[in-house]
């Protein structure tokens, strides 16, 4: 499942973001990727030792912490701290599949892949986040703020920005259910339940949505 969500960071969040990150403390993006990425990758970093580094991924977590259709979809179990990307002018990421163990002690499986865009769709020319799926290629490119969310099981490459500046957040979680399609199933019957209790809240048949959205949650979470 792709999920488009809007308005993980608030404007106030953004700008207090995009100020304290400045243009100093950019590394090149290859020395985070693995062996193949690495032949692809062409963009810079926030260095994750930068002074401003702490504040600003803070904000993107708690962003994400906050959002219930983030945690409803995502079942995060843990999130890795967020990278800091910019791409300018002429610089993209190529087709890759993100690393399945994250860096960390202990290393964290990757189940779920996030951008969160930092900018606007107006700030630059290409930088679209394509994602192979079996539905073909979908292109996102969202407003500033927005997140997407996708299997980190995908093949995804960030086209080139043929003018401005992209600043993205991107960050992976290890979800307590680690299979998509059983995520995407349990999503459905949380929409279904949250429904049901609004029309239905005294029918036994509400009861049993719930019932059923646990023990499927109890079945396969781990
Ligand atoms: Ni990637």
């Amino acid at each position: 499942m792709l999920l488009c969500i809007p308005d993980v960071l608030k404007y106030a969040e953004l700008k207090t973001i995009r100020r304290a990150i400045g243009e100093d403390n950019f590394k090149d993006g290859k020395l985070t990727a693995g062996y193949r990425a690495k032949l692809v990758k062409n963009n810079l970093q926030l260095d994750k030792n930068a002074p401003e580094a702490d504040e600003v991924k803070s904000i993107v977590m708690a962003g994400l912490k906050r959002n219930r259709e983030f945690q409803d979809a995502a079942l995060p179990r843990t999130i890795r701290p967020p990278l800091i990307s910019r791409y300018r002018k002429g610089m993209s990421y190529g087709w890759h599949v993100d690393d399945a163990l994250m860096t960390g002690k202990p290393k964290v499986r990757s189940d779920i892949s996030i951008t969160v865009f930092l900018n606007g769709p107006g700030d630059y020319e290409g930088g679209e986040l394509i994602i192979s799926s079996p539905f073909g290629e979908q292109e996102v490119k969202l407003p500033a703020g927005s997140a997407v969310v996708y299997p980190s099981a995908t093949l995804h490459q960030v086209a080139p920005v043929t003018e401005g500046e992209r600043l993205a957040a991107v960050t992976w979680a290890r979800s307590y259910v680690r299979d998509a399609a059983q995520r995407e199933m349990l999503a459905d019957m949380m929409a279904v339940q949250k429904k049901m209790a609004a029309l239905a809240p005294d029918e036994a048949e509400t009861d049993l949505a719930f019932k059923t959205y646990s023990n499927l949650l109890r079945m396969w979470s781990e």
